[in-house]
């Protein structure tokens, strides 16, 4: 599951306009917790359109050495028999996270309130991802930690059971945070309580209502208060996981810049937790039709219809950093062939991803011959007015630092540029979206591998 001994380099060029109508693989965020929730609930749940990307499996391997059983029936359809709440087993093994922050912080949650002991490991990327955001406030509700230097993987975490409940301030905006404390709320006794003063993706909440536990949102003037009664029963669930904005965002910002495209695509999730990327893109005049709006699964779908349009630089607003996190990779592309400087700023979070996304999507565009400048908390972009990018020279690759979205939104940048963008490891795109290439391919992108 690490892709460090294996780089596969990759040339994307330009190659005429994008056109056709495709889906994307099923949400990442929906896909690890409908595996989790299912592994937790009593009886047998079935999974629809789950994503099969390596960081879902690494949290499908987890659950199964906990005592969940687990089973592929067709391409995206699984089967889940939980365990029940608190029924979760002693590990044998470590639990191999791979590159998986979600995997690792939500099952960090899960076992913190169970009478079990699990080791975490992870690649090189995760292994230098700060945990100490899940530590603190799971060691107030009892559990125990043994971490490398700096709250780092690897790391062992001692449950305790029963654990204490806790009322929770989120001192960042983390879905992940606010989700391992909820999931280790549904073993513990009376209310766990989780506040969170900016709103991130709920997607936690809406299907651990969905399955059956006692939880209630409330709005209030500090934000959202989430309270969740513990010792839950959850009950199996037919669960339909909508298509991932995240991945449908490389898409949208594809047929935005190369000229003539018009792209449709299907099936894409519309939670306005998660939709700041479309906003974004539409400030800057972006062509996105929103299509067949209709509900799935509890979640608002759409299709979506793009179309080249040229791009104006802005001033990406801040508050929408929560419901785009995992999409300024992608965005700065946009900016790249805006008219004018794009200013991100106010998203200091991307220094801790997958990557430092800043320094890496600097230095990347860097390269591919872009002026770029690096702010603590974001990047200023030059755009080109629509011209291609120089792209990189001749024996030169840019670096995606075992990073999913730097890998697949360079790829989408070398869709328009005049050399060609070479990229030293495209394996990580597995991790979010294995079909990534041949989708790139069928649109008319022209993809080539390059000797190691
Ligand atoms: C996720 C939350 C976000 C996001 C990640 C998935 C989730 O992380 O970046 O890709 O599924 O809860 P943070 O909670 O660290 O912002």
């Amino acid at each position: 599951m690490s892709h460090a001994p294996t780089p596969r380099p990759l040339r994307l060029a330009a190659a005429g306009p994008l056109t056709g109508a495709m889906t994307v693989p099923g949400d990442k965020s929906i896909s690890h917790r409908a595996l989790m929730f299912a592994g937790l609930a009593v009886g047998e749940s079935r999974i629809r359109g789950l994503l099969e990307g390596e960081d879902v499996l690494a949290t499908a391997a987890a659950l199964r050495a906990m005592g969940a059983t687990i089973e592929r029936s067709a391409e995206g359809e699984w089967r889940v028999h939980g365990v029940g709440v608190g029924g979760l087993l002693q590990p044998q093994v470590a639990l191999e996270m791979g590159n998986s922050g979600t995997s690792t912080r939500l099952l960090m949650g899960l076992v913190a309130s169970h009478p079990i002991v699990a080791t975490f490991t992870g690649d090189a990327s995760l292994s230098k991802r700060p945990m100490g955001r899940v530590i603190e406030p799971l060691a107030r509700m009892g559990a125990g930690f043994a971490a490398a230097p700096g709250d780092r993987l690897p790391l062992t975490l001692r449950g305790r059971c029963p654990a204490v409940p806790i009322d929770y301030t989120l001192p960042v905006a983390s879905a992940q945070v606010k989700s391992a404390v909820l999931l280790a709320g549904l073993n513990t006794p009376g209310i766990t309580r989780v506040r969170e003063p900016v709103p991130t993706r709920d997607h936690s909440e809406r299907m651990l209502r969905g399955f059956g536990a006692e939880l209630t949102v409330e709005e209030t003037g500090e934000g959202r208060v989430i309270s969740l009664h513990g010792e839950a029963e959850l009950r199996a669930q037919d669960i339909v996981v909508p298509g991932d904005p995240s991945s449908a965002g490389f898409w949208l910002v594809a047929a935005s810049i190369v000229p003539g495209s018009d792209v449709t695509v299907r099936n894409v999730l519309m939670n306005p937790t998660r939709t700041g990327l479309l906003t974004a893109l539409r400030l800057m005049g972006a062509s996105i039709e929103t299509m067949a709006e209709r509900e799935v699964g509890g979640e608002t779908v759409a299709d979506l219809r793009v179309r080249h349009a040229p791009l104006t630089a802005i001033e990406v607003p801040p508050d929408l950093a929560p419901s785009m996190i995992d999409e300024y990779p992608i965005l700065f592309v946009a900016a790249a062939f805006a008219r004018g400087t794009t200013v991100a700023r106010g998203a200091h979070e991307l220094r801790v991803k997958e990557s430092d996304r800043i320094a890496a999507m600097a230095a990347a565009l860097g390269l591919a011959g872009l002026t770029v400048r690096e702010h603590e908390d974001g990047l200023s972009i030059e755009g080109r007015d629509g011209d291609p990018l120089p792209g990189t020279a001749n024996g030169t690759t840019v670096a995606s630092l075992l990073d999913h979205r730097i890998a697949m939104s360079m790829a989408v940048a070398g869709m328009h540029s005049a050399r060609g963008i070479a990229i030293d490891d495209a394996a990580p795109i597995a991790t979010s979206y294995p079909t990534f290439l041949d989708t790139a391919t069928s649109l008319g992108a022209a993809t080539t591998w390059l000797n190691r």
